[in-house]
């Protein structure tokens, strides 16, 4: 969370940073701010509250001029998005300037002891203590690096900093402790860059060397000196990305989102290229250091839309591989000291690859000696460079923060990663893996004609259902993490309180929330659980609730039971958490569109959660 973004070179500085802060809105848009050291050695901050145009607005107005900046787009964790609280910070003699991302923990005490001293604060940032930290050792005689180096040894946390020094205007410093998101230095000829993460960098160079928890970059214009952050000099580890620029446009959609819902047969095909095999029919996943015999257990770490994709990918897991298989809250996994050993498969799943919990819960399942595997739709991110093997998404990049297409793509190689592990096992039959091989190759037709089904209702349910107060999401099985899925998609973007969960577990306590104002969505398509669905319908109706059914095209005897009705097209059993997932993040969307939100920057969201 939070986006930095720092340019040195000959170029004007303030545009090129407000550029790479446009890459990075995604991480964070509670606010923004730039600062701008001049070739005299002066140095100008501006910043403002809300989103990047406000500040492009206000650079407008109030253009700064030097060849050297820091930028940074904030999501806020202490003191609440304003002018003040926005980053950069400065000390208090106004030289050296600070963007952060992370959390300083040890804070109130820091900032306890620097108030003593008679440093004064103007924000309620955690934050603001750092570039006082450095101004006191600046005081004392350190250099810039050394300043730096010795404040960051007094912060607990994890972290990712850069900074700047009116008084060393070709100099800037970046660092990263622990995993609170990456940095990640940028080359280019005369110019050098620093950033968040690497889509941000490509536009301007591939050239590039990600700092890892630890490290330190000394950045000039010519070039950048690497040290660790016990000051032991190093060489900096460039390496050239092979990833094409992010090509951030609508394609004639008002909204990424719904651009990204529809490219969903596209980017299943993209998954699946060179990964199907027909003469025999197979799952080839060359990516994979390890054979079926080296794993006994399978777990999946992930968080939020993502971590309800693993809980699809464990029971693919169990059924074709028949491997034990769970999937974990990472955020919970990394705290409980959890058993695993080097027969695990810790498979850590994360469309950024920058999720905090996910990438420490990984580094714990590597530490307890488990095999490590990353699914990411991110090349290069920081999930791939702490995994042994990287199995990617190929969804192409997505923009808006709510996950859509990566949420189908994630399934579907966690799927190809089950029938690859089934059949090498000898869990799935010849005959087996190939009707898997035959049902995968069929997702992205069907992705389509599930696009094209519900034509107008979606406009029409959200007239109806969007001054609801509250929305009950029931499935069962498979579908069960899609239930959870469909109530997340509807309270990020629409802000209506929704509950997903399995359909049985509604009447040990949440059928009492059941009223005509709280509608329920039952996903009820023809598989093993349908008539056990019907049953859990059948009770909602009986104390007068209102039902939204999600069932198989063609299933005419539903629409008597409920009240209104998503379709979904007949496809083989596992295939159905994919295309039931469709109608739900399209009544998601048209709910919140109907309602006037920002479907692509919903309120207090970010796209990669890089602090805990
Ligand atoms: C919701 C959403 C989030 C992410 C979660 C994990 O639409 O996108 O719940 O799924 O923050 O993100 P990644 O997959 O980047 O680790």
């Amino acid at each position: 969370m939070c986006g930095i973004f720092g340019y040195l070179g000959y170029r004007d500085a303030a545009p090129v940073v407000l550029a790479g802060l446009e890459r990075l809105a995604y991480r964070g848009y509670d606010s923004a701010g730039v600062a701008v050291i001049d070739g005299a050695g002066r140095m100008e901050v501006r910043k403002s509250a809300g989103k990047l145009a406000n500040l492009t607005q206000l650079l407008e107005r109030e253009p700064l001029s030097g060849t050297c900046g820091l930028g940074h787009t904030r999501w806020a964790t202490h003191g609440v998005p304003s002018d003040a609280n926005a980053h950069p910070h400065v000390d208090g003699t106004g030289e050296v300037v600070v963007v952060h991302n992370g959390i300083v923990e040890n804070y109130i005490e820091l900032k306890a002891r620097l108030t003593a001293g008679g440093h004064e604060f103007t924000s309620a940032t955690d934050t603001e203590i750092i570039p006082h930290l450095i101004q006191e050792l600046l005081a004392r005689g350190h250099s810039l690096p050394e300043a730096v180096r010795l404040a960051a040894a007094e912060l607990r946390g994890a972290h990712a900093i850069a900074c700047m020094h009116a008084g060393s205007p070709e100099t800037m410093i970046a660092l990263r402790i622990g995993n609170a998101g990456g940095v990640s230095v940028g080359f280019g000829s005369g110019e050098m860059f620093v950033a968040s993460d690497l889509p941000a960098l490509l536009p301007l160079t591939t050239s590039v060397a990600p700092l890892e928890p630890g490290q330190m970059a000394i950045v000039t214009p010519e070039g950048c000196e690497m040290l660790e952050l016990d000051g032991t000099r190093i060489d900096a580890v460039r390496q050239t990305v092979a990833m094409s620029p992010i090509a951030a446009a609508k394609g004639g959609h008002r909204h990424f989102m719904l651009k990204e819902i529809m490219e969903q047969p596209e980017s299943a095909m993209s998954c699946l290229r060179s990964r199907l095999t027909f003469t025999p029919p197979s799952v080839t996943l060359d990516e994979l250091p390890f054979g079926p015999a080296d794993i006994e257990r399978v777990v999946f770490l992930g968080m939020g839309t993502t971590q309800y994709a693993t809980r699809v990918g464990a029971r693919m897991m169990e059924q074709l591989a028949r491997l034990p298989a769970t999937a974990e809250d990472a955020s919970e996994f990394r705290y409980r000291d959890p058993v695993v050993d080097a027969t695990t498969l810790a498979v850590g799943v994360s469309q950024s690859g920058e999720t905090a919990d996910t990438i420490e819960a990984m580094h714990l399942a590597r530490q307890g000696g488990a095999r490590t595997l990353a699914i990411t739709n991110v090349a290069g991110s920081q999930a791939e460079r702490g995994a042994e093997a990287t199995l990617l998404m190929h969804a192409g990049p997505e923009i808006g923060v709510a996950s859509t297409k990566t949420f189908v793509n994630s399934m579907l190689v966690m799927y190809l990663l089950a029938a690859h592990l089934g059949h090498a096992r000898g869990a799935l039959t010849d005959a087996d893996a190939a009707a898997h091989v035959d049902a995968a190759s069929r997702l992205p037709a069907l992705l389509g004609e599930a696009l094209d089904l519900n034509q107008g209702i979606y406009e029409r349910f959200a007239a109806s259902y969007a001054r609801a107060r509250r929305f009950l999401f029931l499935g069962r099985g498979l579908l069960d993490p899609i239930a959870r899925e469909g109530a997340l998609k509807l309270k990020e973007i629409s802000y209506i309180h929704a509950e997903g969960m399995a359909a049985a577990e509604m009447k040990h306590g949440p059928i009492a929330l059941i009223d005509d104002e709280t509608p329920v969505v039952a996903i009820a398509l023809r598989d093993a659980l349908y008539e056990k669905m019907l049953g859990n319908i059948s009770e909602v109706k009986a104390r007068g609730g209102v039902v939204i059914a999600l069932a198989t095209a063609g299933d005419d005897a539903i629409e008597a039971l409920v009240d209104d009705v998503l379709w979904v097209p007949p496809c083989p059993p596992l295939l159905a958490p994919m295309l039931a997932a469709v109608p739900m993040q399209l009544f998601a969307y048209h709910m919140a569109v109907h309602l006037g939100n920002d479907v692509d920057q919903p309120r207090n969201l970010a796209k990669s959660v890089t602090v805990e």
